[in-house]
């Protein structure tokens, strides 16, 4: 039986701006179930959905105070439920993001352990004399000092996300306790938020520096000695249950790293960001990435595909904002080998925010680091174009469903409003349209779905020529080529075998030929017949 992820394509929802539905402003549990049916129409399987738990959302939730509840912004315990069952009715799968590397400063947890040096609950986090030269992910030094015990505690983000200690079996058994708690409520796997990072050096070594980008090197602070020995407990504990999944957040490019992450008796799967985040629009690096891949993973292991992210620029704006290639890059993400996520609001090609006023940034990393350029003699303006580089904003604003809904939004403002000129970025609009994103992302989810050899195949052929990529991708049951013409130039194109267009953006039948030109931009997608 092969497992339902390899089958399925998933979607991230970002909690606070997906769909708000009861008038406050801020996405929640009621709004997501009233567009279930959305997303099934759109041919998704999965849902990653950002944290949900309890949160001073000193960073959106990724700052959790308490393990087993429901912040109240995004409803109770009886809406989750009811979301769960209501997506479980139309056959998609919910997993839920879990933060099991630190805790917020308000939890219960924390404020125990730091209320004394003899306090049961010292050792559940990261205490120091002496403070080495980490520093922080969001910029700064990663240690705190606290006046009350004299001592710094380590966070590897901001000073509110509490690293706690691993090396402290209770702190182990009390996430076991939690994951069983979600499991048992219905979840069917977690993300798991920067799992890499449970680990950190047991002699606390400083981290080098690198001179050339001017950044510190975090070689201590992550993929430690006996991490893998950590992820194996965890996969073992969450695969007692059948057919729970495992995604991981390893914080890494290094695909010599996230290798060692996933695969038999660990992760089913992790986030490629060797090939999900490239900066700029480089097809070429884009297949090395994919063939680099191909060739380290081992038959247990299988990719995941994204370009987007809560955490990333949106890949339409960075990828140059151009319509036909996003569709190409779509194409690629849901005919490749490897688990799609698809991040909301890519269906219709949303844009990237840019922020004009640092008094309406939300996100933590960029307004840490408009502090550090004041801090540093920046002027204003200069801090602000730093901050927008920096901040993850970009990517979090509320989904476009139609014009009128982002008045809404915009009138309470709790959330970010969005920017003038993506007001025809709507799923309102791209419905009516057959040409429309919206609706080419349906087509190629449908495919995926009808096409086994899109879920299931190993490649034949891998090709990068020209600014095209081209496979074929072969199970028992059919052969599928894929050409992606990225280049501005038609392209001639050979096919050895006798084939049925089953999609394109540019044409709508196949003259029956040996060799085929493939237009600009094009997506052709063909199956062989007998
Ligand atoms: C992950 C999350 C990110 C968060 C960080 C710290 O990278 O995706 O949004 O800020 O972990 O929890």
């Amino acid at each position: 039986m092969v497992k339902w992820w390899k089958q399925s394509t998933f979607y991230e929802i970002y909690m606070p701006s997906f769909k708000d539905g009861n008038g406050d402003g801020i996405g929640d549990f009621a709004g997501i179930t009233s567009k279930l049916d959305y997303l099934k129409e759109l041919g998704v399987d999965g849902l990653w959905l950002t944290p949900f738990y309890p949160s001073p959302k000193v960073d959106n939730g990724y700052d959790i105070s308490d393990y087993y509840g429901i912040d109240p912004d995004y409803g109770s315990m009886a809406d989750f439920e009811l979301f769960i069952q209501e997506a479980h009715v139309r056959g998609i799968k919910v997993i839920a993001d879990l933060v099991l590397n630190h805790t917020s400063s308000k939890h219960q947890w924390f404020q125990e352990s730091k209320s004394g040096k003899d306090h049961p609950k010292r050792d559940w986090y990261i205490w120091s004399d002496k403070p080495n030269n980490w520093e922080s992910f969001f910029g700064g030094s990663a240690w705190e000092y606290d006046e009350n015990t004299s001592q710094y505690y380590y966070h590897a983000f901001a000073k509110e996300q509490v690293d706690l200690n691993w090396a402290n079996h209770e702190v182990k058994a009390a996430m076991m306790d939690c994951m069983k708690f979600w499991l048992e409520k219905g979840v069917d796997g977690f993300r798991l938020d920067v799992i890499n990072f449970l680990k950190v050096n047991d002699n606390f070594q400083d981290n080098p520096f690198d001179v050339e980008n001017n950044e510190q090197i975090h070689l201590y602070d992550k993929d430690q000695d006996g991490i893998l020995a950590v992820i194996e407990e965890i996969a073992e504990f969450v695969h007692q249950y059948p057919d729970k999944f495992l995604v991981g957040e390893v914080g890494s490019e290094d695909l010599a790293i996230l290798k060692q992450y996933s695969g038999l008796n660990k992760l089913d799967v992790v986030f490629n960001f060797n090939i999900g985040s490239i900066e700029s629009f480089d097809v070429k690096k884009l297949f090395q990435q994919v063939v680099e891949t191909e060739n380290v993973y081992d038959q247990s292991q299988i990719p995941t595909l994204f370009f987007s992210s809560h955490d990333m620029s949106r890949h339409f704006s960075r990828f140059g904002g151009d319509e036909d290639r996003a569709k190409l890059v779509a194409a690629f993400m849901l005919t490749a080998k490897g688990v799609p996520f698809i991040y909301q609001g890519d269906e219709i090609g949303m844009r990237d925010y840019v922020c004009d006023d640092i008094s309406k940034m939300k996100d933590i990393q960029g307004i840490t680091h408009y502090q550090l350029a004041l801090q540093a003699g920046q002027p204003e303006e200069e801090a602000l174009v730093i901050a927008n580089e920096k901040s993850r904003d970009k990517s979090r604003t509320p989904m476009q469903w139609s014009a009128e809904h982002h008045v809404g939004f915009s009138e309470k403002e709790p959330w970010i409003s969005i920017p003038e000129n993506a007001y025809k970025v709507t799923v309102e609009n791209q419905q009516k349209d057959s040409d429309s994103m919206l609706t080419f992302y349906k087509k190629l989810m449908r495919l995926r779905k009808a096409h086994s050899a899109l879920t299931n195949g190993n490649y034949e052929f891998l090709r990068f020529e020209d600014n095209m990529i081209s496979f074929a991708r072969k199970d028992s049951a059919e052969k599928i080529v894929v050409a992606l013409n990225f280049s501005a130039q038609p392209k001639s194109f050979e096919i050895d075998m006798k084939s049925e267009l089953l999609l394109s953006n540019k044409r709508k039948c196949l003259e029956c030929n040996d060799t085929i030109t493939i237009l600009e931009n094009e997506v052709l997608i063909l199956k062989e017949v007998n």
